[in-house]
């Protein structure tokens, strides 16, 4: 592929999120608030709003927030599960926010419809090429494909192989390429395989705008690419999306919350979306006392495989600009 063609993907990419430089900021529970966000969006990448750990009106005052410190475009990601769904995409079409992000599963398509009606570019996550081409006739602006590597709840495919499954097949939208992303090399790979862009979450925990607490930051420093480890799931009777996060106390205290849960839905003292629940709970919790008290031995320190890439702390502005030197060429 020419230079020529990596212009034309990363063009596509820049037009569709509006910006100088086609790197989103993927959301990330507690972290992804109005500093980093604005930061983002300020060093001509793309900012997305975390609403995970936020009240839907929490969410509203944090938009406004970031609007008083960037006048650049930014995005929302949305937890499909999240039982006040319908209040969020409320809010998302009130505030006029231009991108939304939806995670956590497959939206149903009134959802899509009711942003999409309203001028909202809706973001999907594709986890296979079947599964992209059907999101695209649900009404998808844009995909997002992201790989084993990444921190956070993760799906069972590697970057490496979700890009070659999906980038040669899927071109009615932009797609962009997360998972295991830290430097500029990797960047122009992806463009070069046809991504429009790029979603990065790990390297930017460490941004110096980023409110994550000096100790996780210090842990990302430390931290080697072996030590980011995707939690196991004990048994089919009680399905859990894997996480990834670096190992330590508050891994074993997830493993045996597990184990009681396990426990109870096979007794039948608990219905399983109940104990699903809880333990989505727990990780929500568990980042928060990590990431913003500063407990990384208790708490969930989640950090992609590419923590063993994070050297030090920067300014936003200086891991864009290393992101994209060899595209922005
Ligand atoms: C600490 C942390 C929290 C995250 N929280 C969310 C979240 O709330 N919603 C979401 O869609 N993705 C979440 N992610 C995933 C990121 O948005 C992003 O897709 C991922 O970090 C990209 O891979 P990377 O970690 O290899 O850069 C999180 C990731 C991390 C590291």
């Amino acid at each position: 592929m020419t230079k020529r063609a990596v212009a034309d993907s990363w063009q596509r990419g820049r037009a569709f999120l509006g910006v100088e430089h086609a790197v989103m900021g993927g959301a990330m529970s507690w972290l992804s608030e109005r500093h980093l966000v604005a930061a983002i969006s300020n060093a001509g990448g793309f900012g997305v709003l975390a609403t995970g750990s936020m009240p839907v009106e929490l969410a509203r005052a944090e938009v406004r927030a970031v609007r008083t410190m960037t006048d650049k475009p930014f995005g929302i990601n949305l937890i499909v599960m999240h039982p006040a769904l319908s209040d969020y995409v409320t809010m998302v079409i009130e505030e006029r926010v231009t991108h939304c992000v939806l995670a956590g599963g497959i939206p149903n398509r009134e959802t899509v419809e009711a942003l999409r009606a309203a001028g909202v570019k809706v973001l999907l996550f594709a986890p296979s090429l079947a599964l992209a081409k059907r999101l695209i006739q649900r009404g998808a602006d844009a995909l997002i494909i992201e790989g084993h590597e990444a921190g956070g709840h993760v799906g069972p495919v590697s970057t490496m192989v979700l890009v070659q499954e999906i980038l040669p097949h899927v071109t009615e939208v932009p797609v962009f390429v997360a998972g295991g992303i830290a430097d500029g090399a990797v960047t122009q790979a992806m463009v070069l395989l046809g991504a429009a862009g790029v979603q990065v979450g790990t390297r930017f925990v460490c941004a110096s705008e980023c409110i994550a607490h000096e100790n996780f930051k210090q842990r990302f420093i430390q931290a080697q690419a072996r030590d980011a480890v995707v939690t196991v799931q004990f048994d089919p009777a009680l399905p859990v999306i894997p996480v990834r996060a670096l190992a330590n106390k508050g891994t074993e205290q997830f493993n045996r919350l597990q184990m009681e849960l396990v426990r109870e839905v096979r007794e039948g003292r608990k219905a399983r979306a109940d104990a699903q629940l809880e333990l989505e709970h727990f990780w929500a919790g568990a980042l928060r006392r990590a990431a913003i008290d500063g407990d990384v031995e208790y708490g969930s320190v989640m950090a992609g495989q590419s923590v063993g890439l994070v050297r030090s702390i920067q300014p936003t502005a200086r891991i864009i600009g290393e992101l994209v030197e060899r595209v922005a060429e």
